[in-house]
Order: structure tokens, then C-alpha cells, then sequence
């Protein structure tokens, strides 16, 4: 026979015919008398082997035989075509041999596990069919938005995950003790920094993990998540709103032309991202939400996740969850909110020249009852306005001099955004809590593995 050739399970379909060698683990195997079927798996995808007696030495029948759940294995085997099989082919094993002997038995069995024991072995879980499909969208969507943003001409840009100060909510802080000597923050957002870097380069982009003191154990927080943060100088509101549009309509048309397979695995219906794919995103202001969310509460026609109890939102409140699931439930697509109260919004923000009581800012939401994906807004440019906000709020001036200095010099409007990573891909895959969309979820019940 031809010498094998050495491959991975996602390219056998350019091997038919042909004699192929490579390291798998089994996933699950089941056999009758002279036939073994072996389920592998390689990381890059998934396959059937099949083991006859007839084709084989007796050792290499009785070592299939042995074989058990996730042991390590080199298999030679030819790659037969087979129309019934998921990547269209099989295997016929030829030789094979264990690499390593299992010390005791693996703990995640064919059977149904409860979600917090898979999460206990995450570890070994990342194994399975389902973080597998998940976990491979999450690297689809990061090339995307790299892609996404190298084509609009923006670099990256990598803000410190060590701050001086806050710039969201003061009560979401993560302090670090500073050898007793001062104290600094971990990352609640790159924006002041990514603001410094669009004076400076004009469009940037930070991505990285991003840490909120959130007690809040909810389906959509994470006390460390990833954020993407586009930020450009000169920028306004209205070309924000079109770059989030564009960019968030650019990532789901790569994963559906990318990522079948993986969501079809999760049984995911990819009829409802068409319109996400398409783009043309409404846009409503935070007033007209209001009247959206009070109409579908006064005539009950709300989304089955919503408890009949829930209450309209008073002019000035912030929109809780389950208004963001009515809202978005209202349209096919995600939809963005505009010109919230400032008074429930960041310092940073922009007020509207039409009405000072509103902020140049945006939310969007996505359908399917996933809630807020993207916050943003135009930035105050005028360096007294900026200042007197800074005070008003009681945060420190002196920590702020250095951001200030961006509207001393050279100040122009600007804007930017921030999208939650996780948040996106756990839409994106239909899945129903973020703690899945990371490989290894940080929360306040989660640590480890
Ligand atoms: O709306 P946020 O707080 O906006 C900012 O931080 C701005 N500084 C962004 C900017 O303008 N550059 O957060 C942005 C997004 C949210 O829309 C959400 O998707 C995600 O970050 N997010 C979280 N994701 C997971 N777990 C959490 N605890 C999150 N908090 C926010
Ligand atoms: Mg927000």
C-alpha cells in the first residue's frame, strides 16, 4: 500500500480513496461481532471510523475493542466517500494503536449532564459537539471584525487593562491594591484611552477582555468579558449609528457564510438572523421605545419570556431587561435606541442641540429577547463642558487632566462604541446564557476551572 498520508478530520474529503494517517480521540463507539464503529474526533472536525474483523490483525480488532471514551489514538485508515455521513465521508481503519492509557474513567459519559457540572469539567467539556460549534463561531466573528475593521482603514489599538479611574459606573470597579501604595482599577472600558488613539490615528479599534464588578448573576453578565471599541476622530452620532450597522450586519454575514455546520450543530434557525444579515436597522429614539414598550404591555402581546407583570418605563428610567426583550422582539432585526436621558448615561456623552435633557448616544438591541449588544455615543469635544461634567459626576478631576488634555488640543467630535463579544456570539448561536460563549467563563459563581 501507498505510504499514508498524514492529515486532519477536516480534510479528508480532499483524500478519497486515498490511505491517510492521523491522531484522533473517540468520542463514542458502538460494535457488533466482527464490526467496530469508532467515533473520533481531532479538533478540527468529527468522523466515523469503521473497524472490520476481516480488514484487520486480531490486535488492532481487540485495541479498537479496548478503546474508550476520549483515549488518544493514531488511526490508518482509507477515507471512503459516504453521502449519509456529516462531512460526507468515512473511515476504514486499517491499523490503529492508543497513544496513552486513560487514567481512571471519563467523567462527561454520553449521558445528560446538568450545565454546572459540565462547567466544573469546562476543561474537558470544550471537548464536546456543542462548545465545539460555539467556540469556533467566537474565532469566526473575531477574524471578521479584525477583517471588518483592518478593511475601513482603523488599526488596533490596545488600551491598559490597568486604569486610573472609572469611566462607566463608579460601582462596577475592580480595585487593585497597589503595594499599599495607591490604587488602580481593572478595565471597565478602553474608551478614554481609545479616544487618545482616534486624535491620534484617526480610526482605531481596542479589543480586549474588559472586567465589571457586576453582582448581578443574569443569563448576559460576566465579570469579565470581551469588548470590541471602535472610536473615531472627527466622528458624530449619526455616522456612529452607521458604522454599528454596517458592522454588526458585516459579522453575521460571515458566520452564516462561514460557520453552517457549527450552527447547525446547535440546531440554531438561521432564518431569523436574515434580517441581521441584511442590515437596514431601525433606529428609534428612547421616547418612541417607551410608547413601543407601553403598547405591547396595555394589549399583552408580549414575548414569552416576559412576565405579564411588567411595568412601562417612566420618562427619565432606564430600560430593564425585559423592556430590551420587548423592544427587540418588535422588530426582525436589531434595532438602535437613540438619544437616551443623559442623566442616566456617561459622563462622556454629547448632549442633543435640539434638547440638552437627551444624550447623542445609542444602544442596540438585539431581537430574540438577547438585549443590548452595542452601547455608543458622540463624545463631548468642548473642554469646559467636559470638565463640568466630570465634577458634577464627583469623580476626580485630577485623574481625568490627561483625557481633558484630547479636548485642549486639537479637539474634534467624535464617536465610538462598545459591543460586547459574548453577548453577540450567544445571539448569533441561539444559545441561552453567555457563560457558554467564553472559553472559560468568569462570574461570581465561576472561577475555575
Ligand atoms: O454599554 P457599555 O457599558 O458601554 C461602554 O462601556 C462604552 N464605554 C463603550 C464605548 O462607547 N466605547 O458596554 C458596552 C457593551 C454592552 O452593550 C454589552 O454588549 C457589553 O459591553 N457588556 C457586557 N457583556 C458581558 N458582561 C457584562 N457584564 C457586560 N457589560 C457590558
Ligand atoms: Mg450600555
Amino acid at each position: 500500500m501507498n505510504p499514508s498520508i498524514p492529515t486532519r478530520i477536516a480534510d479528508l474529503p480532499r483524500h478519497i480513496g486515498q490511505s491517510v494517517t492521523m491522531t484522533a480521540w473517540l468520542t463514542d463507539k458502538n460494535g457488533k461481532g466482527k464490526l467496530q464503529f469508532l467515533k473520533l474526533r481531532d479538533g478540527s472536525g468529527f468522523v466515523q471510523a469503521t473497524v472490520f474483523r476481516a480488514e484487520v490483525s486480531d490486535e488492532v480488532f481487540e485495541a479498537a475493542k479496548r478503546l474508550s471514551q476520549e483515549q488518544s489514538v493514531v488511526i490508518v485508515g482509507e477515507v471512503r466517500a459516504d453521502e449519509r455521513a456529516p462531512g460526507g465521508v468515512e473511515l476504514s481503519v486499517r491499523d490503529l494503536s492508543a497513544v496513552a492509557e486513560p487514567v481512571g474513567e471519563y467523567p462527561i459519559t454520553p449521558k445528560e449532564h446538568g450545565t454546572e457540572f459540565l462547567m466544573d469539567h469546562r476543561h474537558l467539556w470544550l471537548r464536546h459537539r456543542r462548545p465545539w460549534a460555539i467556540l469556533r463561531v467566537r474565532d469566526c466573528v473575531q477574524r471578521a471584525i479584525a477583517d471588518f475593521f483592518h478593511d475601513q482603514g482603523f488599526i488596533r489599538f490596545d488600551a491598559p487593562f490597568f486604569t486610573p479611574n472609572a469611566a462607566e459606573d463608579t460601582t462596577e470597579l475592580f480595585e487593585i491594591d497597589l503595594f499599599g501604595e495607591s490604587t488602580a482599577y481593572l478595565s471597565q472600558t478602553g474608551q478614554l484611552h481609545a479616544e487618545a488613539g482616534a486624535l491620534a490615528f484617526g480610526k482605531v479599534y481596542t479589543f480586549g477582555p474588559t472586567f465589571r464588578a457586576e453582582k448581578s448573576k443574569t443569563r448576559r453578565h460576566l465579570l469579565e468579558f470581551w469588548m470590541i471599541e471602535p472610536e473615531v476622530a472627527p466622528s458624530d452620532h449619526r455616522q456612529n449609528m452607521n458604522l454599528q450597522e454596517a458592522f454588526v450586519s458585516s459579522l453575521v454575514r460571515r458566520v452564516l457564510a462561514e460557520c453552517g455546520e457549527e450552527l447547525g450543530l446547535l440546531g440554531r434557525d438561521v432564518s431569523k438572523l436574515a434580517g441581521a444579515a441584511e442590515g437596514k436597522y431601525p433606529r428609534v429614539t428612547y421616547t418612541e421605545a417607551l410608547s413601543i414598550i407601553r403598547t405591547h404591555i396595555e394589549s399583552g402581546d408580549l414575548p414569552p419570556n416576559v412576565q405579564p407583570d411588567v411595568q412601562p418605563v417612566l420618562w427619565g428610567d432606564d430600560l430593564g431587561a425585559p423592556h430590551e426583550t420587548i423592544v427587540g422582539h418588535h422588530f426582525d432585526r436589531p434595532v438602535m435606541i437613540e438619544k437616551y436621558p443623559a442623566a442616566i448615561k456617561a459622563f462622556y456623552m454629547q448632549p442633543d442641540p435640539q434638547d440638552a435633557r437627551l444624550a447623542l448616544c445609542d444602544d442596540m438591541i438585539a431581537p430574540e429577547g438577547y438585549g443590548e449588544i452595542i452601547g455608543g455615543s458622540e463624545r463631548i469635544h468642548d473642554y469646559e463642558l467636559l470638565r463640568s461634567r466630570i465634577q458634577a459626576q464627583g469623580l476626580p478631576l485630577s485623574a481625568f487632566e490627561w483625557y481633558l488634555d484630547l479636548r485642549r488640543y486639537g479637539s474634534v467630535p467624535h464617536a465610538g462604541f462598545g459591543m460586547g463579544l459574548e453577548r453577540v456570539i450567544a445571539w448569533i448561536c441561539g444559545i441561552d446564557h453567555i457563560r457558554e460563549a467564553i472559553p472559560f467563563p468568569r462570574m461570581l459563581t465561576r472561577m475555575s476551572p
